[in-house]
């Protein structure tokens, strides 16, 4: 794992920041499975997708098709995302992208990023490598290793965590695709998160 401290200018970590709290609670519990489609060479259209591209230069996936991204918010008190492979969820055909990586934008009580050994062929993890979330840090790692967040305690997720819930953990994932990703929308296309673009979110809608 490639760890990246102050990626971004923070004067863009803000604006996406604030881009992201005008979406309020808006697929709130979804947003590890609301995820979008940038390809290489995009204009963005808001701060997030500047920051995709910012990130991506720091990655170094040049050869890539695009960037799959998406908002990872979670409190560590009961985490959404078991530990997991990246892959094309909707492909017919096992995939894996290039490099996955997180962004953090601030930290909170656990929630490492953890990231083994293991490959979909082999049989176990031999090691695991621990990244804590902290404002302006940026991990980057092979697109084929089994990973995970860890809860509020450090540990695997299982059970909800008692007691206080904490802030919310606050990330931008990443991920650099050969080609891309079935059913994947564009942020134009896919209709939600309108708010990244700079209206806000009226109350009805
Ligand atoms: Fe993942």
């Amino acid at each position: 794992m490639r760890v990246i401290e102050a990626a971004l200018p923070l004067p863009l970590v803000r604006r996406a920041r604030e881009a992201i709290v005008r979406l309020g609670g808006e697929r709130l519990r979804q947003s590890y499975f609301t995820t979008f489609w940038l390809p290489r060479g995009s204009v963005p259209a808001h701060a997030v997708e500047e920051a995709v591209i910012a990130l991506w230069r720091l990655a170094g996936a040049r050869r890539c098709d695009g960037a799959e991204w998406w908002l990872g918010r979670a409190y560590t008190t009961d985490l959404p995302v078991e530990f997991h492979f990246d892959e094309d969820v909707k492909g017919r055909r096992r995939r894996h992208p290039r490099l996955s990586s997180v962004f953090f934008f601030n930290s909170v009580r656990g929630g490492q990023l953890a990231v083994t050994d293991q490959v979909p062929t082999s049989q176990a993890a031999m090691r695991l490598e621990t990244v804590a979330p902290r404002r302006n840090r940026y991990a980057i790692f092979a697109g084929n290793l089994l990973h995970g967040v860890l809860d509020a305690r450090g540990r695997t997720p299982g059970k909800r965590v008692h007691g206080a819930r904490g802030r919310l953990r606050l990330t931008l994932v990443v991920n650099y695709w050969d080609r891309r990703p079935t059913c994947v929308p564009t942020w134009t296309e896919s209709g939600v998160y309108r708010g990244l673009g700079g209206r806000r979110q009226s109350r009805s809608g």
